[in-house]
């Protein structure tokens, strides 16, 4: 068994002798973080036509109301069960980041939400985490909508009409600024920049040198602050794999009870063994305020939380 495969056995608590060729990744586990289903989660439909007004102080709002009625984080709901489970994803990331011991990979505060295949809830992980970490009193947040094919961020967050323009604009016109791009919002901390125009080539700009010194400075400008990278599927895309270079962090979205574990394993074969990569179960029917942890695959080996 490669180590790919037994970390995987290990995030997903299957014992040695267990089969799990075709089986999907169980529904609960106590290794890996779970978040629960949410009910009511309607972001796409909810948020696709909604007319946002500019605030007086050219901040983007986005619509917490209509977040937190779509069971989704915001700062009105610091004491619900979703954001007990995005404290626990948050806590191990941020320590690898800025912790006293911070771990000895290049780029920690890059983090990038990825998944095996389309669905699993990246942008939903992606939002919340960003969200949560914006709460900190220490961090500030800067959410990239980096999966440029199927970009949800935005969306999720109501900012639909805010500055259209974001990364593939960047990339493709280097007299661009990114300062005119940053979408401020009315969460101080949180900035978002979108994924911005369609364009032929935007696989090739995610993977170009651009996009290397971009999100070098971007990991490099402001000390304290974390760049989440809401990233297409690793299995279906190309660029997926090329970002994930980019990044000192990785977490692995997975569908409870749906994603084949053969697919979360080949998605973790595709990663280089210099990250730290966490997994996230979402969508998990039961309870998840048991059994927190968080596996590690990096340099320093195996850790645990
Ligand atoms: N924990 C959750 N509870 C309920 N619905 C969820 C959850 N995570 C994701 N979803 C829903 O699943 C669908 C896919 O999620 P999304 O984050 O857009 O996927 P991806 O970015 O991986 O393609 C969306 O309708 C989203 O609202
Ligand atoms: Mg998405």
């Amino acid at each position: 068994m490669s180590s790919i495969e037994k970390f995987v056995d290990r995030l997903m608590g299957n014992g040695p002798g267990r089969t799990e060729q075709g089986g999907a990744v169980p529904e609960s586990s106590g290794t890996t973080i779970s978040t629960t289903r949410q009910s009511g989660v309607t972001a796409e439909q909810s948020f696709t036509n909604v007319t946002r007004q500019a605030q007086a102080d050219d901040t983007a709002a986005i619509d917490l109301e209509r977040m937190q009625a779509a069971g989704m984080l915001t700062p009105g709901n610091t004491r619900s069960l979703i954001a007990e489970e995005y404290r626990a994803i948050k806590r191990p990331l941020l320590k690898n980041a800025f912790g006293s011991r911070a771990a000895p990979v290049e780029h920690p505060n890059l983090i990038m939400v990825t998944s095996s295949l389309p669905g699993e809830g990246k942008s939903f992980t992606a939002v919340n985490l960003a969200m949560s970490i914006a709460m900190e009193m220490d961090h500030t947040v800067l959410l990239v909508e980096a999966d440029v094919a199927k970009p949800a961020t935005a969306r999720y967050l109501g900012l639909m009409n805010s500055e259209p323009r974001g990364l593939v604009d960047y990339l493709a016109d280097d007299k661009l600024s990114l300062e005119e791009l940053l979408i401020r919002t009315n969460v101080p901390k949180l900035t978002l920049l979108r994924a911005g125009r369609s364009h032929p080539h935007a696989t090739e700009l995610l993977a170009s040198q651009s996009m290397r010194r971009l999100t070098q400075e971007l990991s490099q400008r402001y000390s304290d602050r974390v760049v989440i990278l809401d990233s297409p599927p690793l299995l279906l895309s190309s660029e997926a794999v090329v970002l994930s270079g980019l990044v000192g962090q990785v977490v692995m979205v997975v569908e409870s009870g749906m994603t084949p574990q053969r697919a979360v394993k080949d998605a973790l074969s595709l990663l280089g063994p210099d990250k730290i990569i966490g997994i996230v179960l979402n969508k998990s029917r039961g309870g998840s305020s048991q059994g927190y942890g968080y596996g590690y695959y990096g340099p320093s080996g195996y850790g645990r939380d």
